[in-house]
Formats: C-alpha cells, sequence, structure tokens
C-alpha cells in the first residue's frame, strides 16, 4: 500500500469527464478525493473527447489537498489500454490513481500494474506512484475479492459498486442503496459490504461505499452512509454538493468520541511507560492493549479529518 492510501478518503466525488461544467464546479468543492469519469457518466461517442477532457483537467491544477483520479472504462471494452495510455502518459504526473470499474480477477488488477509499471518509465515517473482503486460490481467480482485486494502494491482501496452490483444479482429494484421492498429481515447488502470490507481490511486497503443516487434526499445519503461508517468504512462517493458535507462529518468521529480516543491513547501509554502496567483504569473503564488498538483506529481517522 503506498503513503497515500492513509489519506482520508471520506468523500470521494464522481466527476463526468466529458462535463467542464462539472469538473469547474468540482474545483470548489471540500471533498477528499475526486475521480473523474471516464466510465459509465460518459457516452460512447464522447469517450474519446473525455479522455483529452480529463488530461487537461488534471494539468490546469485547482485540486491541491485531494486525491486525483480517474476512472477508467472496464476491461470488457475497447477503450481501457487507450484510456490509461492517454491519462497517464498526459497527466502522470497530477495523477494519484486511476480507478478501475467492475474488476472480476485479480490478473486485471495486474494487467494494469504492469502497464502502469511501463508508463511510468517511459515516460520517467517515479516507478509505482499511480496507485489503484479496484472496484468490485458484481458476484465474480465478489467470489475473487480476496484474490483481487491482494493482487498489487499500487492498490489503495476496494470500492462498493452498488447500482452495477444490485442489476448484476437481478436483485427487484430500482433504489439504490436502499432495500429492496419484501426484504425485511435485515440489511440486504450486509453480506457484500463485509465481504469487501474483511477483504479490504486484511490485504492493508480503505474500504469505499458507492454512491446514493437520489441525490436531493441528503437524510437518505446519511442514513445509508452511517450504515457503512459504523461497519468501518472509509469513506463514500458522492454526487452532488449537498452529499460532500454529510460524507466528511459521517466518516470522521464525533468531536467525544475523538477527544475520548485521545485520552484513552494517552492514559494507556501512560500506564505502560511509566507505570509498568498491561491494564489500567480510565474513570470506570478497564483499559488494556486492545482497547488501544481500538482507539488507535479512531484518533487516526480523526487525525486524518484534521480534527
Ligand atoms: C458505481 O459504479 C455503481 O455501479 O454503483
Ligand atoms: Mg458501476
Amino acid at each position: 500500500m503506498s503513503a497515500v492510501a492513509a489519506r482520508s478518503r471520506r468523500s470521494v466525488l464522481a466527476v463526468p469527464g466529458s462535463n467542464p461544467r462539472f469538473i469547474d464546479k468540482a474545483r470548489g468543492l471540500p471533498v477528499d478525493a475526486f475521480f473523474l469519469d471516464l466510465e459509465d457518466a460518459v457516452a460512447s461517442a464522447e469517450k474519446e473527447n473525455a479522455r483529452e477532457a480529463a488530461v487537461a483537467a488534471l494539468n490546469e491544477g485547482g485540486w491541491e489537498g485531494r486525491i486525483r483520479t480517474v476512472r477508467v472504462n472496464d476491461l470488457t471494452t475497447a477503450w481501457t489500454y487507450r484510456d490509461v495510455i492517454t491519462v497517464v502518459e498526459g497527466a502522470g504526473a497530477n495523477l494519484d490513481c486511476l480507478v478501475l470499474p467492475k474488476v472480476t480477477s485479480a490478473s486485471q488488477v495486474r494487467w494494469l500494474d504492469i502497464l502502469l509499471t511501463q508508463i511510468e518509465r517511459a515516460v520517467g515517473l517515479e516507478p509505482g506512484r499511480i496507485g489503484i482503486e479496484a472496484q468490485i460490481e458484481d458476484a465474480r467480482g465478489l467470489i475473487d475479492v480476496d484474490d483481487i485486494a491482494a493482487a498489487s502494491p499500487r492498490l489503495e482501496s476496494l470500492v462498493y459498486g452498488p447500482a452495477d452490483f444490485m442489476a448484476s444479482i437481478n436483485m427487484k429494484t430500482l433504489v439504490v442503496g436502499e432495500q429492496p421492498q419484501g426484504y425485511d429481515t435485515g440489511d440486504a447488502y450486509h453480506y457484500i459490504l463485509m465481504r469487501i470490507l474483511m477483504a479490504a481490511r486484511a490485504n492493508g486497503l480503505q474500504a469505499i461505499d458507492g454512491p446514493y443516487l437520489q441525490v436531493r434526499d441528503v437524510d437518505a445519503f446519511r442514513r445509508s452512509a452511517g450504515r457503512t461508517a459504523a461497519l468501518g468504512f472509509d469513506g463514500k462517493w458522492v454526487l452532488h454538493p449537498a452529499q460532500v458535507d454529510a460524507a466528511n462529518e459521517i466518516y470522521a468521529p464525533g468531536q467525544d468520541d475523538y477527544d475520548h480516543a485521545e485520552l484513552i491513547l494517552d492514559a494507556y501509554d501512560h500506564a505502560t511507560r511509566v507505570q509498568r502496567r498491561g491494564a489500567v483504569m480510565l474513570g470506570d473503564e478497564m483499559l488494556d492493549e486492545a482497547s488501544r488498538k481500538m482507539a488507535l483506529v479512531v484518533a487516526a481517522k480523526g487525525r486524518a479529518a484534521g480534527m
């Protein structure tokens, strides 16, 4: 995992690569990361223009402090190799990651890794500087998710693609992210989300939730984001300015939890180093090494979010 993976990805903005107005607007949004989309938000006839627009937008700059990403087309299309070559040759110095959608096997990630290595050598970029984010969007990808997550040291995150996933398993609903009608015995997405989260964590990757398409319903976005944040996901795609603040808030710890986590770290550090004790009381709470690890997770998310 490269160093940038430790950076916050609470909000990941989807920006259609073929739409200059959206690209301009995106520069002003306080997101942690964004991707210029060459895939499903771009019509077939616009694919080539979108590549050039993405290169220009990256090189023009104005993205300070944000993770700069492009989503290429998936490997069943004729576009992928040219997407990668055009974008990385044209703007590799201003690009942090590529998103590879609809990943169904580890070999697809390895293909991208090898191609990136060749381009980095050819244009004199630091070897390995471009990271990879793999979208898991169908049953095949989920079945192979452990191998996919271990396929390359360039991998920084696994991204759940709910819309494609729901379509691919024939889910009987049209509302992305909401429970399918008729299923009232729990969360229909729990298995998928946990499978992705386990594969990500077992390989030191971030786990990112996909989009919520009812963009004006911010309360529903908050509920959807709140569920994956509670499981441990690191962030979520946002499609609209109204979703940005909610994502930044929901995937960071609350101020009380963050303060408490720092307190636990200080108290446990004092206990182990100064008093040489492995277990200690903080108020009514018994702390041990496992408490320190839990506190470290919350504190790290808070620090990455600038708390
Ligand atoms: C995103 O790519 C999705 O399919 O939900
Ligand atoms: Mg998709």
